[in-house]
């Protein structure tokens, strides 16, 4: 049954009906659909635009429609337009006359863009729990690792000394960025739309701050045009998402790499590895590859939903139906691909010795041994030009700089002494590094307590 059928007197072509409805994928919020609803009447029957007669009939065949579908007693279904049209109709069947008065001040304009502001925020709650989840991880594999010293790179080239609690602790910063991106779009976001009506809010006499109360908002949107046509909030989690999907891109991009022959920094665990059906010796780091290789359909539903908004008059457009599949897509990607990293990366093997020899053979002591010079009063630039001669002669000999012996430096600069080997060890290398947000095991120990006093301070799904 249509829920407009009056002003009609032909039947819908089918391929119209089947090109126009929504209930194949908005049947996905079928609980908030159900929660708005029964928000509403408690609200009309207080206004007394119903009576307590209805309103009880109607929460009660609501609440048996919820519990139906949530036991699969009850399948989506019926040939119904959109969710919205499938509960009022089933409401009808089971509960008769009452049913019928449950759309009394609302359109389905207020109501989808209530569901799925109901939907998003249940969403990002999740999005954010498991974000959590991964600082956590994340910072386990810190704590591990303050000592295991690796290089760090600049345009893939080995650069300075590093430890893999830096380079992990960069990821850290990313992930509570986006963490807290979300928190912000939530607090934004948090206003009802529902008493907007079609566009123009309605003539009864609805009370919206009770309604929004009861649905857990701050309070009622103040424009009932802007509150059936706003999307922003669909755009800036998608675009949220774009920024996590690209973190954990960059970071798949890190593990392929250190997961080479060549590098060996890492072994990803045979559990999250796949093979080749031709090569027997195959052990391929496919789950990264899809996480990253997914970023590109998160992009996607961002560009699409822009593009879909960008020349649309208010107030609702039938368009905006386009913004669920993607979004949908958008977060069930993102909520995949979050907690198939963390899996992946809490049960890799961190391979130090590899890490550290890595660091030694790629000269990211240089600029250490450049220093040393400089303290002992040699010019920043001759010292530069003295150290470019030694790493020359490392290079010739296939030698790392601490292998030379001190004859060798000597010949080079009459200035190096016994002390130099400790100067450039890469334990010296990386302590001296004491700034905050530095490697060296003072400050990335302080950080490490701050971040650990921010995950038990948050919980991860607090708003
Ligand atoms: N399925 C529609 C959507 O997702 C619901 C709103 C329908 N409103 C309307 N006037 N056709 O946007």
């Amino acid at each position: 049954m249509k829920l407009w059928g009056g002003r009609f007197t032909k039947e819908t072509n089918q391929l119209v009906h089947n090109f126009n409805e929504s209930l194949s994928f908005d049947q996905k919020f079928y609980r908030q659909d159900i929660q708005g609803s029964i928000a509403h009447v408690k609200m009309l029957a207080r206004q007394g635009i119903l009576s307590r007669e209805d309103e009880e009939a109607i929460i009660n065949g609501l609440s048996g429609i919820l519990d139906d579908i949530q036991e699969g007693r009850l399948a989506i279904g019926s040939g119904a337009e959109d969710i919205h049209s499938f509960v009022e109709e089933t409401l009808t069947q089971r509960i008769g006359e009452a049913g019928k008065r449950l759309h009394t001040g609302r359109s389905r304009n207020d109501q989808v863009a209530l569901d799925m502001k109901l939907y998003t925020r249940d969403q990002i709650l999740e999005l954010k729990e498991l974000l959590h989840q991964l600082l956590k991880e994340l910072l386990t594999i810190m704590e591990e690792h303050i000592d295991t010293f690796m290089p760090g790179f600049t345009h893939l080239q080995k650069a300075q000394p590093i430890t893999l609690a830096h380079h992990v602790g960069a990821y850290f910063e990313m992930f509570s960025r986006d963490k807290s991106r979300l928190h912000d779009i939530w607090e934004r976001m948090n206003y009802c739309p529902l008493g907007s009506g079609a566009l123009a809010g309605t003539t009864y006499n609805l009370d919206r701050a009770y309604t929004a109360e009861l649905l857990g908002f701050y309070g009622p949107t103040l424009n009932s045009m802007d509150s059936v046509a706003d999307r922003d909030y669909l755009l800036e989690l998608l675009s949220a998402m774009s920024i996590i999907a690209m973190h954990l891109s960059r970071f798949c991009e890190e593990i392929i790499i250190w997961n080479t022959n060549e590098y060996r920094f890492v072994e990803i665990d045979d559990s999250y590895s796949t093979g080749s059906s031709i090569m027997p010796q195959k052990k391929n780091p496919d789950i990264a590859e899809l996480i990253r290789g997914k970023t590109g359909r998160v992009y996607g539903a961002m560009i699409s939903l822009l593009t879909t908004m960008k020349g649309l008059p208010l107030a609702y457009n039938k368009d905006m139906q386009e913004d669920k599949e993607l979004t949908f897509d958008a977060i069930d990607t993102v909520k995949g691909c979050i907690q198939l990293f963390t899996g992946m990366i809490s049960t890799m093997t961190f391979r130090k010795d590899v890490m550290e020899r890595s660091a030694k053979n790629g000269f990211t002591n240089a600029t250490d041994a450049a220093d040393y010079l400089v303290k002992h009063g040699v010019p920043f630039r001759d010292a530069h030009g003295i150290v470019g001669r030694l790493v020359l002669f490392c290079l010739d000999k296939g030698i790392a700089l601490d292998d030379m012996t001190l004859e060798e430096f000597q010949a080079i600069s009459p200035v190096f002494q016994e002390d130099i080997y400790e100067a450039i060890s890469m334990k010296t290398c990386v302590e001296k590094r004491t700034t905050i947000g530095a490697p060296g095991q003072e400050a990335m120990k302080q950080v490490i307590q701050t971040y650990k006093k921010m995950l038990e301070e948050e919980t991860g799904n607090d708003k």
